[in-house]
């Protein structure tokens, strides 16, 4: 049986796409990157805000089309939306012969198995299941650069966020089987890898920290890049800036979402930190990692949010001076404390004005970030060819900067290459081969 699988949301559903491919394959599937052979398609979902959902739901449209031309074939809702609505999306989508969430995907073969007499529901969350001795396989990568999830789960309860009831208590993987996975990649010439988990500075293991475990793994692997992300403003600690201060293979980029300026939102938010422990945090960075680049979430809109709130999330960005952002406006998910709790009151058009005018500012900021950058060396990770051009490559710094160049014919994918800057477009570094 081929198997198709399709990701959506974060690089926790990436990591665990590569998961589930790992399972199937090893119970003898064969998977597929081509849709129309396949006997089963499997979409991994997200949940975070309703459009995230709406998109599954129209891809879920498309694979009902195929599913008429093929009635045997099967479809699959796995990850964080299959988990919120459980069966009630069987019945929603007809079209949908199963639903598995995060932690069951252990149970997949045998469900698929299920599938011809029955449809099936797993969506029992585990308090220990971190799939640690799995070794992904790497559907959805580059060959040169690897997600590698250091925890699972979240119990921060943010006011606004689905995660922890659809991913269930956080748990940390042993350092051993992170070590293990990441000699893996390495010996499959992986050159980067990223240690993800929705606060990776809570991992703790026995008495290991996530500094501790940084630091480990820069020691052991001098030769690969190593990135992390998310960190979180309450739990981030100046050990951990000084570990990837003290080692040139850890990458300068920090992603600290900050999701309000307003204290009296990041407090509706229940989000552990004031705006002035934020920025003392923000200070911590630039003092130990002085070429640092740091990027952010933000959301706009959030209940009970005025103007004034706003318009300290404006002034919020300008002190700090974010090198890239993601932004988004609030989303009530149900269940969650704020949609129990509080009043979704800021009304959409006001939300969608506020959106524009937080990304028209960080425009201005990552226009600024990146004009800084012009004259500058960096060491660039060639990831690919740009998509405008053969004769053009690109790859990312340090900083985790975007920049393409003129590729030279020996230069290639996965190499580190000097790369001068000259220019810049609203996304991308522009630059040359400096010798
Ligand atoms: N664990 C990370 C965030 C993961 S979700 C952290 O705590 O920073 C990624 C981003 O989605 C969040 O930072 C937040 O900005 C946004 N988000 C989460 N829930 C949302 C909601 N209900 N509506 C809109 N945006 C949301
Ligand atoms: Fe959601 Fe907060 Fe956990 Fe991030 S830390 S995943 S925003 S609950
Ligand atoms: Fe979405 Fe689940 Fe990640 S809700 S953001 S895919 S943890």
């Amino acid at each position: 049986m081929k198997f198709y699988i399709e990701t959506y949301g974060c690089q926790m559903n990436v990591a665990d796409s590569e998961v589930v491919a790992s399972i199937l394959i090893e119970h003898g599937f064969i998977h597929t990157k081509n849709i129309d052979e396949a006997d089963i398609i499997l979409v991994n979902t997200c949940s975070i805000r309703e459009n995230a959902e709406t998109r599954v739901r129209g891809r879920l449209k498309v694979f009902q089309q195929i599913k008429k031309q093929k009635p045997t074939i099967k479809i699959g809702v796995l990850g964080c939306m299959g988990e919120r609505l459980k069966e009630e999306l069987l019945k929603q989508e007809v079209m949908v012969d199963m639903v598995v969430g995060p932690d069951s995907y252990r149970l997949l073969p045998n469900t698929i198995h299920k599938l011809d007499v029955e449809k099936v529901v797993e969506t029992t969350l585990s308090d220990e299941e971190t799939y640690e001795e799995i070794l992904p396989y790497r559907t959805e990568s580059n060959g040169i650069s690897a997600f590698v999830s250091i925890t699972r789960g979240c119990q921060n309860f943010c006011s606004y966020c689905i995660v922890p009831y659809v991913r269930g208590a956080e748990r940390s993987r042993s350092p051993e089987s992170i070590i293990q996975e990441i000699n893996g990649l390495k010996e499959q010439a992986f050159k980067e890898v990223t240690l993800i988990g929705q606060n990776v500075d809570s991992y703790r293991y026995n008495n290991f920290s996530f500094a501790d475990l940084l630091e480990l793994v820069a020691r052991q692997f001098p030769a690969l890049r190593i990135r992390f992300s998310t960190n979180h403003p309450k739990d981030m600690t100046d050990q951990l800036l000084r570990v990837v201060a003290s080692y040139d293979n850890i990458c300068k980029h920090i992603h600290l979402p900050v999701q309000s300026g307003s204290n009296k939102i990041l407090k509706l938010m229940n989000r552990g930190y004031t705006r002035e422990q934020y920025l003392q945090r923000i200070a911590s960075i630039y003092k130990h990692i002085p070429d640092v680049a740091i990027s952010t979430d933000i959301m706009v809109g959030f209940c009970d949010e005025t103007l004034a709130d706003h318009s300290q999330t404006l002034s919020l960005m300008k002190e700090v001076g974010y090198d890239f952002a993601f932004m988004f406006k609030y989303s009530e998910r149900s269940g969650t404390y704020a949609a129990k709790h509080l009043n979704d009151n800021v009304p959409e058009k006001e939300k969608i004005r506020r959106l524009n005018e937080v990304i028209a500012l960080q425009n201005e900021l990552s226009y600024e970030s990146k004009k800084h950058d012009v004259g500058k060396v960096f060491d660039v990770l060639v990831e690919g060819y740009s998509k405008k051009s053969k004769k053009q490559m690109m790859g990312r710094n340090s900083q985790n900067k975007v920049i393409v160049f003129d590729a030279h014919h020996n230069t290639c994918i996965g190499d580190v290459v000097k790369v001068k800057v000259e220019s810049f477009t609203s996304a991308t570094l522009i630059g040359k081969i400096y010798e």
